[in-house]
C-alpha cells in the first residue's frame, strides 16, 4: 500500500503525517510506503520545518531526513491514497484530478475534520502532532 500525506508548505503538517504513519506501520509490521507533499512551492529541497522535526523527535521519531517536494499529476498513479490535511488543500488536489479514480483516492486525514496550519502560532505543533496521530491509527484500522 502507498500512501501520501500532503499539505500546503510540505514543511509542517504532511512531514509529522508522513514520519507519524511510516513509525505506526512499522510498529504492526504492515508493508506500506509512505511519502508527503506539498501543493505550495515555497519550500522545495528544504527539510521539514524545525518546530516539527523537534515535536517529532520529542515523540521517538526521525523526520529530519525528509525533503519537500511539489504534489504532482502522476501521483495520483503511484499511490493508493491522498490524504490532506484541510479543506484548500482537497480543493487545490481535487482541480488537479483526471476522473473519478483520481478523485476517490483524495480524502482529509480526519475524515470530517481538518489539521490546522500550525506554521504562525509555535505552541500548536504539539496539539497537531496529537491530531495527525490518532488520525494515522484511524486510518490504519480502516485499512487494515
Ligand atoms: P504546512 O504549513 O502546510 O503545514 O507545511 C505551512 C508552511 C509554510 C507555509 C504555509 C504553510 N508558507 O506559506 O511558507
Amino acid at each position: 500500500m502507498k500512501l501520501l500525506m500532503v499539505c500546503l508548505g510540505n514543511i509542517c503538517r504532511s512531514p509529522l503525517a508522513h514520519g507519524i504513519m511510516e513509525h505506526l506501520a512499522n510498529e504492526q509490521g504492515l508493508d506500506w510506503e509512505i511519502e508527503s507533499a506539498g501543493t505550495g512551492d515555497w519550500h522545495v529541497g528544504e527539510g521539514p520545518d524545525r518546530r516539527s522535526t523537534r515535536t517529532a523527535r520529542e515523540h521517538g521519531i526521525d523526520i529530519s531526513k525528509q525533503v519537500c517536494r511539489l504534489f504532482r499529476i502522476s501521483d495520483f498513479d503511484t499511490y493508493d491514497h491522498i490524504f490532506v490535511m484541510d479543506k484548500s488543500n482537497l480543493s487545490d488536489i481535487l482541480s488537479m484530478a483526471r476522473n473519478d479514480e483520481d478523485r476517490k483516492k483524495v480524502r482529509l486525514l480526519l475524515g470530517d475534520k481538518i489539521v490546522p496550519d500550525p506554521y504562525y502560532d509555535d505552541t500548536q505543533f504539539e496539539p497537531v502532532f496529537q491530531m495527525i496521530e490518532k488520525g494515522c491509527k484511524e486510518i490504519i484500522k480502516q485499512l487494515t
